[in-house]
C-alpha cells in the first residue's frame, strides 16, 4: 500500500491531530492499524451488515451492483473505498466525480458514508473522506459536494466538522402518480 500525503486547498479548514490514517486511497497509519483502501468483492458482506444496522434495511442486489460498478472503477472517477482495522471491515465511502451535473463544471460527490457504530468517533469516517478527497484532487477537480437528510444531525455534524458548508442547489421533488 502507498502513503499519500494530505493536501489541503486553502478553502478548507484545518482538523486538529487524531490517531487515525493519513489520506489516500490506500493510506496506512503509521500509529495504528486503520487503513483505507478500495473495496474488494469479500468486503461486501460487512459492508451489507453495516448498511442494514444504520438504516434497518438490507439491499443485497443494491450494493451487489453498485460492487460491479464502483470496484475497479478509480480510473472514471468512481470510489468504493473501505476502512479496515486489524484486517476488520469498519467504514466505508461512496462517491464519484460527475461531468456538468446540473449544469455545474466537474466537482466529487460523496454518496454515503458510514463507520460501524461501535467504531466510531476515532477518526475514521475522517480518514475515509480524505481519502476520497485525495481521489477526487487525482481526477482534477477541487470542490466535492454531498446531499443529506435534514433530519440527520449526526451526518450533518460530521461533514460540517469537515468544513463543508451549504451549496448553491436546493433539492426539489414531487410525488409521481402511478
Ligand atoms: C457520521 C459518521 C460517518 C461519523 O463517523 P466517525 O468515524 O465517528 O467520525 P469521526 O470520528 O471522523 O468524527 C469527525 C467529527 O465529526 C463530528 N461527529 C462525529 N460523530 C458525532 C456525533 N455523534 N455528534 C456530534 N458530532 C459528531 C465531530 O465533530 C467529530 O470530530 P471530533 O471527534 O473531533 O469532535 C458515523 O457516525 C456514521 O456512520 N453515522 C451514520 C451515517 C449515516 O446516517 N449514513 C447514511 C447516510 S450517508
Amino acid at each position: 500500500m502507498s502513503k499519500i500525503t494530505a493536501q489541503r486547498s486553502s478553502t478548507e479548514r484545518p482538523k486538529k491531530e487524531r490517531q487515525s490514517a493519513p489520506p489516500g486511497p490506500e493510506a496506512a497509519a503509521a500509529s495504528s492499524t486503520l487503513s483505507i483502501r478500495p473495496v474488494r468483492r469479500g468486503d461486501l458482506n460487512a459492508v451489507i451488515e453495516m448498511d442494514a444496522m444504520v438504516t434497518g434495511i438490507e439491499k443485497r442486489d443494491y450494493w451487489n451492483s453498485l460492487y460491479r460498478r464502483y470496484a475497479d472503477a478509480v480510473a472514471t472517477g468512481q470510489h468504493f473505498l473501505v476502512a479496515t482495522l486489524s484486517d476488520e471491515v469498519i467504514g466505508f465511502v461512496i462517491g464519484e466525480v460527475r461531468d456538468w451535473e446540473f449544469g455545474s463544471p466537474p466537482c466529487g460527490w460523496v454518496f454515503a458514508i458510514d463507520v460501524r457504530p461501535d467504531a466510531r468517533l476515532g477518526g475514521t469516517a475522517t480518514a475515509l473522506l480524505q481519502a476520497i478527497c485525495q481521489g477526487f484532487r487525482k481526477a482534477g477537480v477541487s470542490k466535492v459536494r454531498t446531499l443529506l437528510s435534514r433530519d440527520n444531525t449526526l451526518i450533518l455534524s460530521f461533514f460540517r466538522s469537515q468544513g463543508m458548508m451549504i451549496g448553491p442547489f436546493i433539492p426539489l421533488e414531487m410525488d409521481l402518480e402511478l
